[in-house]
């Protein structure tokens, strides 16, 4: 008998079904899947029929899981009929060791990365957030659609007032028509840099592919020796970019190539000639990644949510808030082989963290010993091949997942997004281009966050948090990409634009050269949208070219550099929803705003009113 850590009792209707409806209980097997309510990865060894006791392996330690055995066909049916999920979600202090240093990080139930929460589409989900740490803070659940729960969206002073330490708060939504790999993060200030998780929510139609039912989170991230909070606040006190990560993290580690490290790699274990499905999150603050395996061909199955026509590619990119579902198979020699991330960095003089991090997908006969293969990774300003593999994507769009592309539009909007610099204040100084401040801007307004949530001020008719003049078009138009003054200050504001129930959106977003043209993340709440167009330079509508038959559909979308993306989406969930840049320095910077999607006509299209333990200011 091995020594165990804990011993956890699980209710196996607690586990993901599916991963019986494929397993028949005949035989001895081994699966690694993960047990919704620890989290954490483990080995799974099935037994003869019938079971009574299971035993686990994570990877580090030892966890011994007895099954306790109710198993019968009302929890098969748990596949297919929705259920209400409660999930006890404590932020919490957690000392870690990294790269050679260790630290006291923000974390959720003291796991870091956090836990993943599995659903099922259709499901209500409660998740109680009690805050134990010394931050306020909130928590996004990034992608999903929040159909009448804006209440549950989580931006801090967008749809709620963050929750103070000793304080709990109650998410409550329901996962509709949707499903996939998305996450959650922290939503306030820059802790989302260690507070995210996955979230994995399975179909309720089968999948338009065929794996062999084994699959495993892949959560990219970013790691500083310094306290997260700290990079961002000496970031603000100098008025210049923030301090480049340590490293990339997969699954929180940052692997072999840096210093201390070789023992913090992630390993995934492989059994030859299968198909695994690999849910990848870029959950980084402030780094678009290249994410490859060495050797090996990913076939691109869905992103952020939405199914895909499959494509093959070597690399995938990812910017922060995008998710991408591959399949992979276990097809080449056995051996071990390195998969990691590495940097996409589309400006130019801006710094970044160039070394890669590294992960073994390593086949479970070859010998621990065999030194991993390495990949090739893109070089870091390679935005040919970012562009080839962004015009790859198509959605499914087949009978079985019909798409329902908006081929009219009723708002449309043009929106500059870009850095930008601002005076520095008296008796500062600023460290940023010309002793200024960088500041960013979506149509030369920089959003200044409010004291009060927008939704709440919105909602109950509070006066002189924010104005409803957001612009539809840019004021000042000017030579977006190739020209661009050198005066250009941005006004500071909290401006919305409002929305009637169900219009179509269209949004030309424009990439602007001011400070430097970058690839910019931009993600929408509550909606997923439609990407009808892209391309490089100045948008012409009489010359851009637009997909209104399969486009991709995302809920962030890569602006590309110098250039811009049109998306389109109908504006059918009412409340206030943030659209800013997910690289978190820009959204610090300024580059958000907010739409008011009104209500339409009956309870099924007006916002409900907010839950009693809503967070006060
Ligand atoms: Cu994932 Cu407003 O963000």
């Amino acid at each position: 008998m091995p020594h165990f850590e804990k011993i956890i009792i699980v209710d196996i209707r607690s586990i993901k079904v599916s991963l019986f409806d494929q397993f028949p209980f005949t035989q001895t097997m081994e699966v690694r899947t993960r047990v919704a309510i620890s989290g954490e990865t483990i080995l799974v060894a099935m037994q003869k029929s019938p079971i009574n006791s299971l035993h686990f392996n994570t990877v580090s330690g030892c966890v011994l899981v007895l099954l306790i055995l109710i198993f019968n066909s009302a929890s098969v049916a748990a596949w297919e009929t929705p259920i209400t999920r409660k999930f006890d979600f404590t932020v919490q202090p957690l000392s870690l060791t990294r790269i050679c240093n260790t630290k006291s990080i923000i974390s959720m139930n003291g796991m870091f990365p956090g836990p993943t929460l599995y659903a099922n589409e259709g499901d209500r989900i409660l998740v109680n957030v009690t805050n134990r740490g010394q931050y306020n803070i909130s928590i996004h659940w990034h992608g999903i659609r929040q159909i009448l729960s804006a209440w549950a969206d989580g931006p801090a002073y967008i749809t709620q007032c963050p929750i103070q330490t000793g304080q709990s708060y109650m998410y409550n939504f329901t996962i509709t028509k949707q499903s996939g790999t998305l996450f959650w993060h922290a939503h306030e200030t820059w802790l989302r840099g260690t507070v995210y998780g996955a979230i994995v929510i399975y179909p309720q139609k089968s999948y338009p592919f065929t794996f062999s039912n084994e699959e495993h989170v892949i959560l990219l991230g970013e790691w500083w020796k310094a306290n997260v909070e700290d990079v961002e606040t000496s970031a603000l006190q100098n008025g210049t970019g923030p301090a480049i990560a340590d490293a990339y993290t997969i699954n929180g580690l940052p692997g072999p190539l840096y210093n201390c490290s070789s023992t913090d790699t992630y390993l995934l274990k492989v059994k030859p000639k299968r198909t695994y499905l690999l849910r990848i999150v870029n959950a980084a603050l402030n780094s678009e990644l290249f994410f490859t395996v060495a050797k090996h061909t990913l076939t691109v199955v869905e992103i952020d949510g939405d199914y895909t026509k499959p494509f093959n590619t070597t690399t995938i990119l990812l910017t922060p808030g995008q998710s991408t579902n591959v399949l992979i198979n276990s097809d080449q020699p056995i051996g071990r082989y390195y998969m990691g991330a590495s940097p996409y960095m589309s400006a130019v003089n801006v710094p970044f963290q160039t070394v890669p991090t590294l992960a073994i997908f390593e086949y479970d006969t070859a010998p621990a010993s065999t030194p991993p293969t390495m990949p090739t990774f893109p070089r870091s300003n390679d935005t040919n091949s970012t562009t080839q593999f962004v015009g790859s994507l198509r959605s499914l769009n087949d009978p079985q997942h019909l798409e329902t592309i908006p081929q009219t539009v009723d708002k449309n909007l043009f929106f500059t997004v870009g850095l930008g610099l601002k005076p520095c204040d008296a008796n500062r100084t600023c460290q940023g281009p010309n002793g200024k401040n960088f500041t960013a801007s979506v149509n030369n307004i920089s959003l200044i966050l409010p004291h009060i949530a927008l939704l709440q001020s919105y909602y109950f008719n509070i006066s002189n948090v924010f104005t409803r003049d957001f612009p539809d078009k840019t004021l000042n138009p000017f030579a977006y990409t190739s020209n661009p003054p050198n005066n250009l200050t941005p006004i500071q504001g909290t401006k919305l634009d409002v929305i009637p129930f169900n219009s179509n959106v269209q949004i030309v977003l424009q990439d602007t050269s001011l400070v430097g043209a970058e690839n910019h993340p931009i993600h929408l709440h509550g909606f997923s949208f439609y990407i009808v167009g892209q391309g490089f330079g100045d948008f012409n509508a009489g010359s851009a070219n637009f997909n209104l038959v399969d486009p991709p559909r995302r809920n962030t979308i890569g602006v590309p550099v110098g250039g811009w993306a049109a998306i389109r989406f109908k504006a059918d969930n009412p409340g206030v929803w943030y659209m800013h840049c997910h690289l978190e320095i820009h959204t610090t910077w300024g580059l958000a705003m907010a739409f008011i999607v009104q209500n339409g006509v009956g309870s099924n299209q007006t916002l409900p009113p907010p839950p009693p333990d809503l967070p006060r200011c």
